[in-house]
């Protein structure tokens, strides 16, 4: 077993987009991450739902990963999961209503996930973490690519990792910020199961690669 490589398009070549989709799809990539930024929850403004529609329709197998760095996430998530995200990821700081929001998700049809940031703890979603398929501990503030990977979010990985086993529930635990074939190898054996990596994936030298060596340096 080795952990799920989700690559960021966030830091892809965007004029040459669809060649830098199929690159980490041959090379075993089964998710694609696409980050969308509000410039309001973060600084920075990223893509919308016609990205994902566009990635939809491109013929890539891909289960397209949608990580919503926007505050009032219910006010958009249909329109995510019409556009065709396969997974769709809100995070608890900012909503006031995250079990509902979850449930719009689920009821469109689309994987429902939350996500934490560095300064949240677990203890903040354990009431709704039975109705999750993915929780996404994110290990660097969100809203850039490129940051240095925060060791200290391996606990939050752990502790949701003994919390599936007590109370038999089956989630995937993913990770987001500062991923490389270093870092990725501590949150694997504490129990991540899919790893998104951004400039180390699309460092303008050798995505298939990269995306290998991620799935080599876990697979014990
Ligand atoms: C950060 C985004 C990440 C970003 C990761 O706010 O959520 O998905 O693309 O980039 P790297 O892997 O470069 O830290
Ligand atoms: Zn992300």
């Amino acid at each position: 077993m080795s952990v799920i490589v989700a690559p960021s398009i966030l830091a892809a070549d965007y004029l040459n987009l669809a060649d830098q989709i199929q690159l980490v799809e041959k090379a075993g990539a089964k998710y694609l991450h696409i980050d969308i930024m509000d410039g309001d929850f973060v600084p920075s403004i990223s893509y919308g739902p016609e990205w994902v529609k566009q990635i939809k329709a491109s013929g890539s197998q891909l289960a397209l990963d949608v990580h919503l760095m926007v505050n009032h996430p219910e006010k958009i998530v249909d329109v995510f999961a019409k556009a065709g995200a396969d997974i769709i990821g809100v995070h608890v700081e900012a909503t006031a209503h995250i079990h509902r929001v979850l449930q719009m998700i689920k009821n469109a049809g689309s994987r429902a996930e939350v996500v934490i940031n560095p300064g949240t703890p677990v203890s903040s979603i354990l009431p709704i973490l039975y109705m999750v398929d993915q929780v996404l501990v994110m290990t660097v503030n969100p809203g850039f690519g490129g940051q240095k990977f925060l060791p200290q979010e391996i606990t939050k990985v752990a502790e949701l990792n003994q919390y599936k086993k007590d109370h038999d529930l089956h989630f995937d635990i993913e990770i987001d910020g500062g991923v490389n074939d270093k870092t990725v190898i501590d949150a694997y054996k504490a129990g991540v199961t899919v790893a998104v990596a951004g400039s180390y994936v699309y460092d303008k030298l050798d995505p298939a690669a990269k995306v290998q060596k991620l799935i080599e340096v876990t697979d014990f």
